[in-house]
């Protein structure tokens, strides 16, 4: 069914469900993006799109079409500018690496709302089950972040495997101590690394991993052809349980979904071997956090990298900044200059769908229809 039906969706969904009316609207929408701030770095690269001031480079686009753009980062709580916003808006734009949490009572509240897009990948921060339910559309550009994401898990393996972090750290400092860093520091070559997860990050990962000669092992819910599984060398685990134990290295990259929230606790991390190294670039809500900060301190967790936090920004208490043997930034990997410029691209491309009343990619879709995309369900 055309994008343009959304509302004839969601009539049908709301009949179903017995949920509140639909509000159709053709022609001008209201349109609301939320990015984060760019402030002094705003005019230092002109295909900085992903940010409220690039606002996705679409803003001309969507005005000569007659449709009304706002654009905001202030997004939490009442009196937040998204909020204000949100009871006649049609379209919600937000990007993972500053989400708008769309919880059940905003979309209770959006009386016009039709089309939910995320500008990259990971739909988490919406109540998916709820959006379902209201018959809105959920979609994000597929595969535009793959690349950006997975050669950012390789420099973290490298980055904790070698022990990087404190050797830059002994030069910013003016110190030379060759023995702090050698002590504790490995070769990628010869060690297991298993992701958890096997889609389009993971299996890219374990394609860029497989000239590194490492033990490659995948757990994920479904097992990859067996063609691509021979050219990529990696053996599937159908257990993770069997997985975790045989692993130097762990990489996180499946969504974060009610099966995967909070997988990482306590016991799962004891299955780990002792001295292992995680990177976690999928979502922080995948991880108990403070089991994961207990065991970097205890030395269970050699070393833990990633992007990806809970909430998000990550409040300055966060247990993560503190714990040892981490490598996190901000959520950056996935918003590369080429990555902003491929997920505005497809933001755009399902817009004008939307407009035209024409599907959108099916991979795209993460809710259609009243129906979750499989792995979430
Ligand atoms: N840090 C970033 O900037 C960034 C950017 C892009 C994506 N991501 C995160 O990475 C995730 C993966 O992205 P992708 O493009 O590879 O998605 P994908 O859909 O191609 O792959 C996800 C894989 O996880 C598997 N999976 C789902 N639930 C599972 C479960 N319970 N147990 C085992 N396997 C399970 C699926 O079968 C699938 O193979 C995204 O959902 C997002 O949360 C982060």
């Amino acid at each position: 069914m055309a994008a343009m039906c959304r509302a004839a969706a969601r009539q049908l969904v709301d009949r179903a469900v017995g949920s509140r009316a639909a509000h159709t609207s053709a022609g001008s929408k209201k349109i609301v993006g939320v990015f984060y701030q760019a402030g002094e770095y705003a005019d230092k690269n002109p295909n900085f799109v992903g940010c409220v001031e690039g606002a996705l480079g679409i803003r001309d686009w969507l005005e000569s079409k007659g449709h009304h753009y706002i654009v905001t980062d202030d997004k939490e709580g009442l009196n937040s500018e998204l909020e204000k916003h949100i009871e006649d808006m049609h379209v919600l734009i937000t990007t993972p690496f500053h989400p708008a949490y769309v919880t059940a009572e905003r979309i209770k509240k959006a009386k016009n709302l039709e089309l939910l897009l995320t500008a990259g990948i990971g739909s988490d921060h919406i109540d998916l089950p709820a959006a379902a339910a209201a018959g809105l559309t959920v979609a994000e550009v597929t595969g535009s972040n793959t690349v950006s994401v997975a050669e950012d898990e390789l420099m973290r393996i490298l980055i904790l495997l070698r022990n990087f972090l404190p050797g830059y750290q002994q030069v910013v400092k003016g110190e030379w101590n060759v023995a702090g860093i050698a002590h504790r520091a490995y070769d990628l070559e010869g060690k297991t690394v298993g992701t958890v997860g096997a889609g389009r990050i993971g299996r890219l990962l374990l394609q860029r991993l497989k000239p590194f000669n490492c033990n490659l092992l995948y757990h994920d819910r479904l097992q990859i052809n067996p063609e691509l599984e021979k050219e990529i060398g990696a053996k599937f685990e159908e257990d993770l349980d069997a997985m975790l134990p045989k692993c130097d290295v762990i990489v996180i990259n499946t969504p974060l979904t009610e099966k995967t929230r909070g997988m990482f606790n306590k016991e799962k991390i004891a299955k780990m071997k002792k001295g292992v190294i995680i990177v976690n670039n999928a979502r922080g809500a995948i991880m108990d956090t403070q089991a994961v900060a207990d065991a970097c301190s205890s030395g269970h967790i050699a070393g833990y990298g990633g992007d990806v936090w809970f909430p998000q920004p990550a409040p300055k208490d966060h247990p993560w900044r503190y714990m040892p043997n981490h490598a996190m930034t901000p959520h950056i990997s996935g918003t590369t200059i080429d990555a902003q410029l491929r997920y505005a691209a497809g933001v755009k491309d399902m817009l004008d769908r939307y407009f035209k009343g024409e599907d959108f990619p099916a991979e795209n879709y993460i809710v259609k229809e009243g129906e979750l995309a499989s792995q979430y369900k």
